[in-house]
């Protein structure tokens, strides 16, 4: 069991009020760290980012203890000199390097496409592996049927789901597993949107699948249906628990076709993939998701 609730009162609503981002403002590959964009507890226009801000805004807004995201943050400054070319000190340069591909980005991901797609349309050089794709969540929702919570078989089944379409979908030689960083993805998302309403929540946590929904489409906290952040702050070893837990879930059905070691557990989370020594790719440029007049744009 994770440690129980205290009685602190948690926040009716995020201390500074959502602003979509605007053409000329990075956003990242993560929901996350969009989030925090929008609402300003980062750099709103997604540049410059100063290191401890983050783990600032991760603690205060999403009660996500610094421990969860240490090995992030080492990644994402590893891909910041990798993207840039130099050193990046202690300063992010923007959220968009982030989606540098086979890096910290990955395929497969619940709710992007991947950068090379085989229904690329012509001319285009990539797709978008940045942006929110209402389509790509979708077809991680529907595993669910209908359900109104996640659990890990469940997550399980919808990391498999994404990796059979994806490769299905792919452009010849393209697709790469990432399973380590995308169970670590799943457990933050356990961590932060997990049901505590239910009464095994410090237990067997389910992620309310309302409030990810709202949270991935919105890019914003989903406060108006009456969630708010974890009250004990979760850290690494409840996000390591709950990755775990994912990969070893017993799934009811296979999807098809997968890479071979693809069911099970995995390696170390968190490890970037080799290919950060080996290639660098042209960066997306697409305008944020919200800036583009879809999605969350009028959400508060
Ligand atoms: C995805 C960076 C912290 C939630 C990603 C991705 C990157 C990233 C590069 C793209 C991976 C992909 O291709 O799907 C970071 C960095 C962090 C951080 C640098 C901290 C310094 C967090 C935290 C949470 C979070 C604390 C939740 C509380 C997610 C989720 C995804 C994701 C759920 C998967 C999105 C999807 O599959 O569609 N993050 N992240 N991240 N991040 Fe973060
Ligand atoms: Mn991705």
């Amino acid at each position: 069991a994770f440690p129980s609730l205290d009685p602190i009162v948690p926040r009716a609503a995020a201390s500074q009020p959502y602003e979509a981002p605007g053409p000329g403002d990075a956003r990242a590959p993560c929901p996350a760290l969009n989030t925090l964009a929008n609402h300003g507890c980062i750099n709103h226009n997604g540049s410059d980012i100063a290191r401890q801000s983050i783990i600032d805004a991760f603690q205060a807004q999403f009660g996500i203890e610094e421990s969860a995201i240490d090995l992030a943050l080492v990644n994402a400054f590893v891909v910041c000199e990798y993207v840039t070319g130099a050193d990046c000190g202690t300063t992010l340069k923007n959220l968009t390097i982030l989606a540098e591909p086979h890096a910290f980005e990955h395929d497969h991901s619940f709710s992007r496409e991947d950068y090379m797609m085989s229904y690329l349309p012509d001319g285009a050089a990539f797709t978008d592996n940045q942006n929110f794709n209402a389509s790509i969540f979708q077809s991680s929702l529907d595993v669910l049927g209908g359900s109104t919570h996640v659990n890990y078989k469940q997550m399980n089944q919808i990391r498999l789901q994404r990796e059979a379409l994806s490769l299905n979908n792919t452009v010849p030689g393209w697709f790469v597993e990432s399973k380590p960083i995308q169970e670590f993805e799943a457990g933050f998302i356990f961590a932060v949107m997990g049901d505590f309403n239910l009464p095994k929540y410090n237990v067997t946590p389910k992620i309310r699948v309302e409030w990810w929904n709202y949270w991935f489409t919105n890019e914003s906290f989903p406060y108006e249906l009456g969630w708010h952040p974890p009250t004990v702050p979760r850290g690494s070893d409840f996000v390591l628990s709950a990755s775990s837990e994912v990969l070893a879930a017993r799934v009811k059905s296979t999807p098809a076709p997968l890479v071979s070691g693809a069911v099970g557990t995995a390696d170390a989370p968190g490890t970037l993939n080799e290919a950060v020594a080996t290639t660098t790719y042209q960066i997306p440029t697409f305008e944020p998701y919200a800036a583009a007049g879809v999605g969350g744009a009028d959400k508060r």
